[in-house]
């Protein structure tokens, strides 16, 4: 009677990882997640939504022989992602598809934007990004999300998604994307490191907290539907910040890293998984976040079942 938040199926995106191909492949580096063929993809978020989550989202790996230095295959309209959307929404119609947007599956340089010179280039990456978003579209994407970190892509990816008759599909904006070591999993899964450099030059400094304020401005003015942070567990004051400072809807991604730390030391017998895992989520909704991005959806889910 008392308690001041709860958690529900209803809060969670569930992040799904998917590959060429007709095997469904164990993810090494996340132990429990899993790189779907297309069938086993469509089974999977059919399962998440039977569990009362909602949306998903699409993280591809892509061939190494498709990685080109322009990216161009992130916007085939017969690339792997167009084809999941379209065989996910023929499967489960009342299934949220969102789609990231960025460029480091397809970039040979593995960064999320194009690389010139040693440079990343903002304005030619944001032109990519929208053809990228607008195909997505096309194909059927609900929500498309950007966590690239470029400046003023928000405002492109709207009118480019205007431009072509796609008023409907929102964006859930990555507004305060910290340049973190908690995503080396993830990369591991989708073998998409920078093979030079790092993503400091854009995305956010662990240090900042006033810069996420200003980064939420810009994307509310540009036209975000969601915002969101990254990760979340470090960053909990951030994810109030935001809250505090916006009526749109706040997200809170709980990446590989914060997952893996769970299920490693559960794994060695040192943490109960179950509860740390609820605990970990109902900090996130209690630090302000209104929906997490969480590799524990369909675990935390179930047991939420269980305990109605
Ligand atoms: C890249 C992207 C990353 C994640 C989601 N999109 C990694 C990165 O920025 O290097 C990380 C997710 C996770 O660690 O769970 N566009």
């Amino acid at each position: 009677m008392v308690r001041e938040t709860s958690l529900a199926a209803g809060d969670f995106i569930l992040p799904l990882f998917l590959h060429e191909g007709s095997v469904d492949e164990p993810i090494e580096s996340m132990p429990g997640c899993t790189r779907w063929s297309l069938a086993g993809l469509v089974k999977e978020a059919g399962e998440a939504l039977a569990l009362g989550i909602p949306a998903v989202v699409l993280f591809p790996a892509i061939d190494e022989s498709l990685k080109t230095q322009g990216a161009e295959e992130c916007f085939n309209p017969e690339g792997l992602i167009p084809r999941a959307i379209n065989a996910l929404k023929s499967a489960h119609p009342g299934l949220v598809v969102m789609t990231d947007i960025a460029l480091d599956p397809y970039n040979s340089d593995g960064h999320d934007g194009l690389v010139v010179d040693g440079e990343i280039v903002n304005d030619e990456t944001v032109r990519v990004l929208c053809h990228q978003a607008v195909s997505h579209a096309e194909a059927g994407a609900d929500i498309i999300s950007p966590s690239d970190m470029m400046d003023g892509r928000v405002g492109e990816l709207r009118e480019a998604l205007d431009e072509h008759g796609h008023e409907k599909v929102s964006i859930c904006s990555y507004t305060a994307k910290y340049a973190s070591a908690y995503y080396g999993p993830f990369r591991g899964a989708l073998g998409s490191a920078p093979k030079n450099g790092d993503k400091k030059t854009y995305q956010m400094d662990p240090a900042n907290r006033r810069e996420a304020v200003r980064e939420l401005l810009l994307d509310e003015e540009e036209g975000a539907d969601i915002v969101m942070v990254k990760p979340a567990g470090p960053y909990l004051d951030i994810i109030s910040e935001l809250r505090e400072h916006t009526a749109l809807p706040v997200a809170a991604y709980q990446v590989s890293g914060e997952y893996l730390m769970i299920k490693s030391a559960a794994k060695d017998g040192w943490l109960d998984e179950e509860k740390v895992m609820m605990e970990s989520l109902i900090g996130i909704k209690r630090a302000g976040a209104d929906i997490i991005l969480t590799y524990f959806a369909k675990a935390a889910a179930q047991l939420l079942t269980q305990a109605r």
